[in-house]
């Protein structure tokens, strides 16, 4: 038994089988049903949505043995004709290879025929935009005096090349692509009828991958079940896709939240050894990240992240954002990856304390407590350093916030001393009533002076970084 192609085989044989197209089904029917259909029409859209689809039906309903109707029987001789394009009143025509003048002649000279054999010529004209301005022109000479017993429909997927004198005599209909979750239950009605095992995941996969068209959609679906041996299963689904494992996302993400460095920037290496497209991993990543924000947001809880990871993440978010732009248009996209992991190193470092300063930059927005706040309070009685930092901080607001979360917090036996840069003791000093409430003992400040040596040694760690990722050596070294 020949093998026949599911995008083929389940071509659509009546209205109510196409899917995502309901605005033009209901007004194609609508017009058979009131004897209002038009003698010309426009399908437009892209490639695969069901325009040659939606006019062999059409062709059915006009010429259906039982009469023009909007539910075509399918088994009359007419119907099944149209069905395997053999209908002698239905021609279709590729414009892309018969573009010329004499082929609308011929078309011209054909309209004045009667019907072979049903109640209407039908005219598919393909891609019809390819048409020369003569053929145009002579196309639409017939538009405006139709023949009776003659419909044309003038399938594109560019419809601004169509002519607008042409546009005006026709009824024009744009195809849409369909939603995942359609192409998701029209895989499933396939797989169903084909009595075909499957996972969910796979489907969404394929499904997603298939960019709105559905015949695209059925040809991975092929694809994809002689490639998992008979099944689709989602693990050979994503090998022929080429998509990262889900897995491997989600390591990633743990690793992400644990900020692990060194174990992520070894992730990295193996997979692009292991021949994964780091391009793709980084637009699963970041897509991934992206609802853990919308989740951490407005649930409070992502897979991973959760409400006071928020800043974090979208710090994370913006970088990697940045180095998927950068990577498109660097013959290495893996350094481009790695470094972007390494500035997440210095996640709290981020604003400098001159900016602070300036105002320029507002850290931490002012915020009331939130229930999960009241949560934190009762699910941990223990004192946490950490915890009063970012409450002192958050009642304090702007500056005194991101002071707090860079300063040094030394606990002694009677008090608290908050090491802080010496430019910033005055400023918390001035809300050190607000400061002191989150913390069990006394708290004073103290001013230190390293902020230069610490910033050279940050910068020291980082260019370290760099040269050992690329087996680099100084070779000179600009003084500040
Ligand atoms: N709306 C739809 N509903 C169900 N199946 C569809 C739909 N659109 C396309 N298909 C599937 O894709 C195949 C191709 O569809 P069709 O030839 O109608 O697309 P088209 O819009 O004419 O594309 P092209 O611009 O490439 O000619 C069909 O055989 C069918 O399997
Ligand atoms: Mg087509
Ligand atoms: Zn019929």
């Amino acid at each position: 038994m020949a093998y026949e192609a599911f995008a083929r085989k389940y071509r659509p044989k009546t209205f109510d089988e196409i899917v995502g197209q309901e605005p033009i089904v209901r007004t194609l029917k609508n017009a058979i049903e009131l004897d209002r259909f038009s003698h010309a029409y426009i399908f437009s859209g892209s490639r695969g949505l069901g325009k040659t689809t939606t006019a062999r039906i059409l062709t059915k309903c006009l010429n259906c043995g039982k009469g023009i109707t909007s539910e075509p029987c399918g088994v009359c001789e007419n119907c099944q004709e149209i069905d395997k394009g053999s209908f002698p009143d239905m021609y279709e025509i590729d414009a892309a290879s018969n573009r010329g003048i004499d082929d609308i002649r011929a078309l011209r000279e054909n309209v004045t025929y009667a019907p072979i054999k049903g109640r209407y010529k039908v005219y598919i004209i393909d891609e019809a935009h390819m048409l020369t301005r003569e053929a145009f022109n002579a196309l639409l000479k017939t538009l405006e005096e139709p023949p009776p017993n003659n419909v044309f429909i003038l399938a594109t997927t560019e419809l601004h090349k169509i002519p607008d004198t042409i546009k005006s005599r026709c009824q024009t209909f744009i195809f849409k692509p369909p939603t995942v979750k359609q192409i998701k239950e029209y895989l499933r009605r396939i797989l169903e009828k084909e009595g075909i095992e499957y996972e969910e995941k796979a489907l969404e996969l394929i499904a997603e991958a298939s960019a709105g068209g559905l015949r695209d959609a059925a040809s991975l679906l092929d694809q994809a079940v002689t490639y998992g041996g008979g099944k689709v299963d989602t693990k050979s689904t994503e090998e022929l896709l080429g998509v990262i494992p889900q897995k491997i996302v989600d390591r990633f993400l743990q690793l992400l939240k644990e900020k692990d460095i060194k174990t992520l920037i070894k992730g990295l290496e193996k997979l692009d050894a292991d021949g994964y497209d780091l391009n793709v991993l980084w637009k699963q990543v970041t897509d991934e990240i992206h609802s853990e924000l919308i989740n951490a947001s407005l649930e409070g809880k992502g897979k991973f992240f959760s409400e006071e990871d928020i800043e974090d993440l979208i710090y994370i978010q913006n970088i990697f954002t940045k180095a998927f732009s950068e990577a498109k248009n660097f013959p290495n996209p893996k350094h481009i990856y790695e470094l972007a992991v390494l500035k997440l190193k210095y996640i709290k470092n981020l604003v400098s304390i001159k900016e602070l300063l300036q105002g320029n930059i507002e850290v931490s927005p002012q915020e009331t407590h939130t229930k999960t706040d009241k949560r934190q309070e009762e699910e941990k009685p223990v004192f946490n350093i950490q915890n009063a930092i970012l409450k002192a901080g958050k009642e304090a607001g702007g500056i005194v916030s991101a002071a707090l979360k860079k300063a040094n917090i030394k606990e002694t036996d009677n008090e608290f001393v908050i090491l802080v840069d010496k430019s910033l003791v005055d400023i918390i000093e001035q809300k050190l009533d607000i400061i002191s409430k989150h913390f069990p003992k006394p708290v004073r400040v103290e001013g230190i002076e390293h902020k230069k040596e610490k910033k050279q040694k940050k910068r020291d760690e980082a260019v370290d970084k760099v040269l050992e990722l690329f087996k680099g050596k100084i070779i000179t070294y600009k003084e500040e």
